[in-house]
Parts: structure tokens; C-alpha cells; sequence
């Protein structure tokens, strides 16, 4: 699961490319497999769930390759096994997301009950809600969702949370159904635009992906396309809250910054300085940094996955800050490893109280998610004395060549036998 060894106190400095989105990649490729063809994706980052999603796809039948940096090449038979096999359905949340594209193309799928980072119980019940009305049986038994449909109707469906999951399978579904189908209260985040965009290049009709009422049309004569993904503004975000702690400059390129607003807020708020270029942020911070309050909301409010690495950043604020996580029933697992690193914060129920400015030493700390890996990498960083890090394998799951660009920052860090 790996070890690393972090010295702190060095200065961060310098510019960092930002890789495609994570999460828009893994729904690109459950998308892909509804077009038979030869499906082009680019800026594809090669992390582990991107691995994880390429070999479900090669399981289902279809060839996936590496074709040069970044850039993946698709080829989907027209009829595909519809089993997604759980030895790496399990690993990974974004396994449920062949379940509107299986039942969409196949007429049929089952897949594992996801699994992925424990933050908390993580149903699906929206998803095979949704799936329901547009006309799919649906079933779960033995740890297995099951679902098929002979014909998908359009249908009116209303997502009692704004869940981007759901939003994902449901518009992939629905773009198998006769007639309109009319998703209400779903998710706005931008890697739901980028499904949507990317599904219309394949030859989808859909309208208002990026509002709360997304209208898809159906049924859909599907064209394999090229297409490029849009840049992670989780992991833009993430080094936005590194050099504004650890005081910079920071460049961070290849940035989409409407994406990046409610961070961009928060920190200026914090006393960092950030300003805004072509497709790039620059971060510093001369003064001391202000407690600030922070709730995570759906998009666009502050992204619950930036959550942990601002609890760091408050850490080192003079003063009180109140943390209150609204997405996920538990995503403060962080906090005891920053605890034993100095971090002043108590868990109130979904409110974290911070009280800083706390001075923060080496420890052995265990990563027990993706983005609370980041935030304890930040906190190493800061960190007087050195931080071993175990494991590790839960960040480089999510942050592409995460160690070399903190390297080039200036990062003092090294490998450690497990
Ligand atoms: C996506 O997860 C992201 N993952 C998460 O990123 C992100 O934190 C989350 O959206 C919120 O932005 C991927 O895109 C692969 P949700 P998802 O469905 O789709 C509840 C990361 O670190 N819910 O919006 O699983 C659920 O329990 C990961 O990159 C239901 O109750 O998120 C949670 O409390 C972590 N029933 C809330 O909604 C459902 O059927 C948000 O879940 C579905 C969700």
C-alpha cells in the first residue's frame, strides 16, 4: 500500500500542471462503452481507478490501450458481457457507473454493490430509483445490483439528493429511452457537463447538464467520438490550498477557473492572494492566515473533496474555524491522524472546530482515504521534522505522478520499504 517519508519545512515553489479529471475520466469510460467502434479519450489521467475502469472494460469485452500520453483508445464489439466481475467492481465507486450504460446498450447489467473510499454508507438507491422508471427491473441480492429492461421509457425522475452518480447513470440510461426523459434536482458539477458533452459527441440529445433540470431526448444511433476530458478542479484545488499554506508562490496550470470559484473565495478570505490567468491560478500569502468558516455543498458550493486539506490550511489559521461536511456522513477521519501531528480540531458531529495557529511536528500517520492523503501530504509538508506517510497507494489511486510534482516543488520526500 506504500510508505513515503516527508521532510517538512521546505518552501513549495514553482509551477505544477494539473491532469485531466479523475472523475469525469471514469464516467467517460463507462460512457465509451455504449458506442461500438474504435472511442478516443484524451488527457486521461493514469491513475489506479483509471486502471480499475479499463480492465472492467476489457472484462466486458471491449480492447483498451494506451495509445501515447494521456490518450486512450476504446474499441467496444457491439454485443458486450453485461457482468462487471467483482474482483474490481468492488474497489471502486465509479464500477456502479456500467450500470446505466450496461442496461442502456445490453439491456441488462450486474454489478457489484460498489465500494471505494468508507466515507461513510454510500447507497444507491437513487441510481436504481431512477433506473426503475425509466422502466429497468431492479434487484440487489447477494451484494449483487441487478438490473434489465427490454425498453427504457423517458420518464420525469426526481433525485431526492443532487447525487452526481446518480445524474451520470440516469442520463446514460436515459439516453436509451423512448421519448424525454427529464432528471430534476441533478447534480451541476462540471464532470457532469463533461458525460453530458461527451455523450452528445457520440450522438446523444441532451439540454441543461450543469443546471438542476437536465432534459434527454432518446433513443440515441450511437457514433464512437474523440474526445478530451476536462482538468481535475479537485486536484487544481488541492494545490491551490498547498501553497496557500505553505505561502508559495504556487502555480497551478491547466485550469478551468470557474470551476475553482468557491476555493478561490474561500482562500482570498483566508488572507491568501490568488490571481487568475489564461487557464492558470497563481496562490501566495505574505500575511498570517484568518479563520474562516466553510460548509461543503454540491456544486457549485465549496467541493466536499477538498474538505481535509482545508482542515490543514485552518489549522494554521490565528483563531477559530467551524468545518461542517453536508455531502458524506463520515469525512473526518483526517482529523485523528492531523491530531497526532499537533492539529488542534474536535469533531462536533458533521462540524469540525479548528483552532489554530497550531505548530505541527513529524509523526507516523496512516492515509485512510484519497483526499485526506492529500491533506496529510500538506500537513508533512508543514510539518517541523519528518512525516512517514502509510499508505500511500490511497492517494496515488487519484492524484497522477503525485510524488514527482511535489518533488519539483521542492518537496523533500522519499520512498519507504513497506
Ligand atoms: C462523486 O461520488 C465523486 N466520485 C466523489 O469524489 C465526490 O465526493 C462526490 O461525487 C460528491 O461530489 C466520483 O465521481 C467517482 P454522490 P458519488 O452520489 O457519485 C448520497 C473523490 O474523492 N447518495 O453525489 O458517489 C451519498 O451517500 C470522490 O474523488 C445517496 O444517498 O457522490 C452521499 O452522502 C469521493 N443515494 C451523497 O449522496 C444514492 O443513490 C453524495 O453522493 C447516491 C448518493
Amino acid at each position: 500500500m506504500g510508505r513515503y517519508g516527508v521532510e517538512g519545512g521546505h518552501p513549495l515553489q514553482g509551477s505544477v500542471k494539473v491532469s485531466g479529471s479523475k472523475n469525469a475520466s471514469l464516467a467517460l469510460i463507462a460512457a465509451a462503452t455504449m458506442a461500438p467502434g474504435v472511442t478516443v479519450l484524451e488527457g486521461i489521467p493514469a491513475i489506479r481507478d483509471v486502471e480499475v475502469m479499463l480492465a472492467i472494460t476489457r472484462a466486458l469485452g471491449g480492447e483498451a490501450q494506451w495509445v501515447g500520453a494521456g490518450r486512450l483508445s476504446l474499441r467496444i464489439p457491439t454485443g458486450l458481457n453485461t457482468t462487471v466481475p467483482f474482483a474490481e467492481g468492488r474497489q471502486i465507486r465509479a464500477s456502479s457507473l456500467f450500470l446505466g450504460a450496461l442496461v442502456a446498450a445490453q439491456g441488462r447489467a450486474e454489478v457489484p454493490l460498489p465500494g471505494g473510499c468508507d466515507l461513510g454508507p454510500r447507497p444507491v438507491d437513487l441510481h436504481l430509483k431512477g433506473l426503475a422508471a425509466l422502466g429497468a427491473q431492479v434487484e440487489v441480492e447477494h451484494g449483487l445490483i441487478k438490473a434489465r429492461a427490454k425498453s427504457l421509457e423517458g420518464a420525469r425522475i426526481y433525485l431526492d439528493f443532487p447525487s452526481v452518480g446518480a445524474t451520470e447513470n440516469l442520463m446514460m440510461a436515459a439516453c436509451q429511452a423512448r421519448g424525454q426523459t427529464v432528471i430534476e434536482n441533478a447534480a451541476r458539477e462540471p464532470e457532469v457537463v463533461d458525460l453530458a458533452n461527451f455523450l452528445n459527441a457520440m450522438g446523444a440529445h441532451i439540454r441543461g447538464a450543469g443546471t438542476d433540470v437536465i432534459k434527454i431526448d432518446g433513443p440515441t444511433v450511437w457514433r464512437p467520438a474523440t474526445y478530451s476530458v476536462i482538468p481535475d478542479r479537485i486536484e487544481a484545488g488541492t494545490f491551490l490550498i498547498m501553497g496557500a499554506v505553505c505561502g508559495g508562490p504556487l502555480r497551478v496550470v491547466n485550469v478551468i477557473s470557474t470551476h475553482l470559484q468557491p476555493v478561490i473565495a474561500k482562500l482570498r478570505e483566508a488572507g491568501a492572494t490568488v490571481e487568475e490567468g489564461e487557464g492558470l491560478l497563481e496562490v501566495y500569502r505574505e500575511g498570517p492566515l484568518a479563520p474562516v468558516h466553510v460548509k461543503t455543498m454540491p456544486y457549485p458550493g465549496f467541493p466536499t473533496d477538498l474538505q481535509s486539506p482545508m482542515l490543514v490550511l485552518l489549522s494554521q489559521a490565528r483563531g477559530t474555524s467551524i468545518v461542517v461536511e453536508t455531502v458524506f456522513d463520515n469525512r473526518f477521519q483526517v482529523v485523528q491522524e492531523l491530531q497526532r501531528m499537533g492539529a488542534n480540531i474536535r469533531v462536533e458531529g458533521s462540524a469540525a472546530v479548528v483552532v489554530g495557529s497550531t505548530p505541527l511536528c513529524g509523526a507516523e500517520v496512516q492515509i485512510p482515504d484519497l483526499r485526506a492523503g492529500a491533506a496529510l501530504t500538506i500537513a508533512a509538508l508543514l510539518a517541523r521534522g519528518e512525516t512517514i506517510l502509510d499508505r500511500t497507494g490511497c492517494l496515488e489511486r487519484g492524484y497522477e505522478n503525485w510524488w514527482d510534482k511535489l518533488t519539483r516543488l521542492g518537496a523533500r520526500l522519499r520512498p519507504l520499504p513497506e
